[in-house]
């Protein structure tokens, strides 16, 4: 849990700044409280300003993101929106909630998006596709975009488990239409909950920042109670103390992804002296945020058996193999939105499930003992042996 590990006084002064002034822990007016305090907004454009974009708009939490994306790219009944197979459920759900139908799609060995199999599921009802950077490594994202482009269909960058990384220097997130990203608790900045999206056209913003707000336009001109508007919506507002503690957490990104990166090449360089095992494939031109470091064994027991060993060390694993199905598709039997336009989906996500089965997915932390590197190799080698 990076951002959680470097919590300190930074984002205690940031909270104290609003209780010295004013206590207004909502995003927007009471204008003569707040001695021009504005902790969301500040956040929105710090994180803008990091991602090389214009507009930028806070969220309550990534499926909160997930959700005001979709419904400001006017995705409803009818429309189908492709999505990958290993994520986590919080993606289908937003597509549910859209009234959208979710479609599938294999991963392959970089654990993201297919692009091969996202040719085969393009239809006429296809209307965006949810592309995710799962566990820190990018997703196969400039083929991506450009299957996108060629079929005129919105691209959604799930960025959860992205924020920081980049494709060729540029950010994740910011290759589609629309980027989210998550702040819970487990991800590389956090503000308890909380999330972000970043645009590529204002007009898209201005609907998503309405619609995060019940429609609400913020029209300056007027009190809120006049408030203009030309849509419906919800509340997805993020609150001040979420804000503040964004302003932190965002100054710290850069230090999180860098110790993070340092320490996965540190027990890659110890894995990589095991000839049985394979890691995950990480496209060209990639910098990784380094959340996890994945590789395979040659079946599903000794993945499993590799978790025994490393739990017997005192370490743990991340989402693979233990929590895979939280985490892989062809399991959420609850969401039967998934299984209605395709019954056989079980079986086409076979090569996904071969793919995770084998896969053992080892947690990167900003704070590493120089002994686990060591450690890791040793519960990989008495594994195999
Ligand atoms: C890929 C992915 N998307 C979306 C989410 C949802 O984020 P949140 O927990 O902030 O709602 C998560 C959360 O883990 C995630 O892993």
């Amino acid at each position: 849990m990076p951002g959680n590990e470097v919590i300190g006084k930074e984002e205690f002064e940031e909270i104290q700044d609003i209780f010295q002034n004013g206590s207004v822990l909502f995003r927007s007016g009471f204008d003569n409280l707040r001695n021009n305090r504005y902790k969301v907004k500040k956040f929105e454009n710090d994180f803008a300003l990091l991602m090389s974009v214009e507009n930028a708009l806070a969220v309550s939490s990534g499926t909160a993101a997930l959700r005001v994306a979709l419904a400001a790219l006017d995705i409803s009944e009818g429309d189908e929106v492709i999505t990958q197979s290993f994520t986590f459920v919080a993606t289908v759900e937003a597509i549910v909630e859209s009234r959208a139908t979710p479609v599938i799609c294999n991963i392959n060995k970089s654990l993201n998006m297919d692009p091969d199999n996202l040719k085969d599921l393009i239809n006429p009802r296809t209307k965006a596709v949810i592309a995710v950077h799962m566990l820190g490594v990018p997703a196969n994202i400039k083929e991506i975009k450009k299957i996108c482009d060629n079929n005129n269909i919105f691209l959604i960058e799930d960025t959860a488990w992205g924020c920081g990384g980049s494709v060729n220097n540029k950010k994740l997130g910011t290759f589609g239409d629309i980027g989210t990203y998550s702040f819970d608790f487990a991800k590389t900045i956090t503000t308890g909950e909380g999330g972000m999206l970043v645009f590529k056209d204002k007009k898209v913003f201005e609907k998503a920042s309405a619609w995060h707000d019940h429609g609400h336009e913020n029209n300056p001109s007027v009190p809120r109670w006049a408030d203009t508007r030309q849509s419906s919506g919800f509340n997805f507002r993020m609150t001040e103390l979420q804000g503040a503690v964004g302003i932190a957490q965002l100054k710290k990104l850069s230090h999180v992804i860098e110790n993070q990166r340092l320490n996965k090449f540190l027990i890659k360089n110890e894995l990589e002296k095991i000839d049985d095992i394979s890691f995950r494939d990480i496209p060209k031109g990639s910098y990784e945020t380094a959340d996890a470091l994945i590789f395979f064994l040659d079946s599903k027991e000794r993945a499993n058996n590799c978790r025994e060993e490393l739990l017997k060390q005192g370490l743990g694993t991340k989402i693979l193999p233990e929590a895979y199905t939280w985490h892989f598709a062809a399991t959420w039997t609850h969401i039967k939105e998934i299984f209605e336009e395709n019954p056989k989906l079980v079986d086409d996500l076979n090569p996904s499930r071969d793919i995770l089965s084998k896969a053992v997915s080892v947690p990167i932390g900003v704070n590493m003992n120089k002994n686990v590197p060591q450690y890791i190799k040793n519960a990989v080698l008495k594994t195999i042996n």
